[in-house]
């Protein structure tokens, strides 16, 4: 469901619409809404009280317009006249009225980063006409998914930006955001090795301030500034979404080598899970196991979402047992499964 949240702030002036010189719109209040990626949003418009009864009028016209900084290229999003109606360009079925009998009200569904920026509404019957401008900020998945610390077989302090990059796609993922990582931090994400972040900066998330982990700085996000992408060498933060697929353990009597756990999970119909595929069950499904067992990447990890004594008995964590002989017959798997 939509989470939005709308705030009224009061502009100036709507003076400047290419719309007609000959009406002058009344000075009204532009609202923000905002809303997380990939749900359905609605953008409100409605015709102020006293008008509202003009509103089930046949000849009503409703149009919405994706407001670009230069008017010229703004976008046509609906056009409504009676009972036809249509929608342009990427907004093509995706955007419907949400209740035309009452108001000009718009959802527009699965909303992606693009999507935000201002639009205008506009509704037009010859008596009363009326517009009103609506910001909408789509935020870039911070509610749904998971920011992950990620260092490779080869050790801590390995990758360049580039190696960042594949590493985090190898695990289902991407290079997180600064904001992704502040999120992550406010949520409580204390790590103390630097890596790198999607804009070339570095840093590391302290929550608990100690020794040379952000001791004389204080809790927050540490920030070592720009890297050079070819010659620095950090590990990375990736963030991984929610997924449709199936993630589970693979119910088997044996322990493992890697190649016979690559084997199983594809004679089961699936793939071995990837690191992001973990992170994205525990956090997001509260996917709990004690039972380490093998990753695409060469690595044993166990999630655990209830913490008890022998299984992360402080924290609810991803455990990280480490990238073992892959001959090494100790584990079980975790298997990924597409829906
Ligand atoms: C980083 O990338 C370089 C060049 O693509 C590659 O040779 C190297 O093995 C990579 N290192 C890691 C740790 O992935
Ligand atoms: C993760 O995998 C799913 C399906 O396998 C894919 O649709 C998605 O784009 C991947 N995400 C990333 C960030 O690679």
């Amino acid at each position: 469901m939509a989470s939005l949240l709308c705030i009224t702030i009061f502009s100036l002036t709507l003076a400047g619409s290419a719309f007609s010189q000959s009406m002058s719109y009344p000075t009204l209040p532009t609202v923000m809404v905002l809303a997380d990626l990939g749900t359905n949003v609605n953008l409100p418009c409605r015709l102020p009280a006293k008008d509202a009864l003009a509103f089930g009028n046949i000849g009503i016209r409703i149009k919405w317009t994706k407001v670009a900084e230069d008017e010229a290229l703004n976008e046509d999003v609906l056009l409504s006249m009676g009972l036809h109606k249509k929608t342009f360009g990427s907004f093509a079925d995706r955007v419907f009225l949400t209740d035309e009998v009452e108001d000009a009200t718009i959802t527009i569904t699965d909303v992606s980063t693009d999507d935000s920026g201002k639009y205008r509404c506009e509704i037009i019957n010859g008596m009363v006409d009326f517009m009103e401008e609506i910001t909408l900020d789509v935020q870039g998945g911070l509610t749904d998914g998971v920011v992950f610390p990620y260092s490779p077989s080869q050790g801590r302090y390995n990758l360049n930006f580039d190696n960042a990059t594949q590493a985090c796609l190898e695990q289902n993922a991407s290079v997180a955001t600064l904001d992704q990582l502040h999120q992550a931090w406010k949520g409580g994400l204390d790590w103390c090795n630097a890596g790198w972040l999607s804009d070339g900066t570095v840093h590391y998330p302290v929550t608990r301030a100690r020794g040379p982990c952000g001791g004389n700085k204080g809790p927050g996000l540490i920030s070592y500034g720009s890297r050079d992408k070819q010659k620095g060498r950090f590990d990375v933060f990736c963030f991984a979404s929610a997924f449709k697929g199936h993630f589970y353990w693979l119910v088997q009597p044996d322990r493992l080598t890697f190649d016979e756990a690559v084997q199983g999970c594809l004679d089961d119909g699936a793939e071995i899970a990837r690191v992001g595929h973990m992170y994205s069950a525990w956090k997001l499904e509260g996917f709990d196991r004690c039972d380490a067992g093998w990753l695409a990447d060469g690595s044993v990890r166990y999630p655990i979402s209830r913490p008890r004594n022998n299984c992360s008995p402080t924290e609810a964590a991803v455990r990280f047992v480490g990238f073992p002989d892959k001959m090494q017959k100790s584990y079980g798997v975790y298997c990924y499964k597409d829906e």
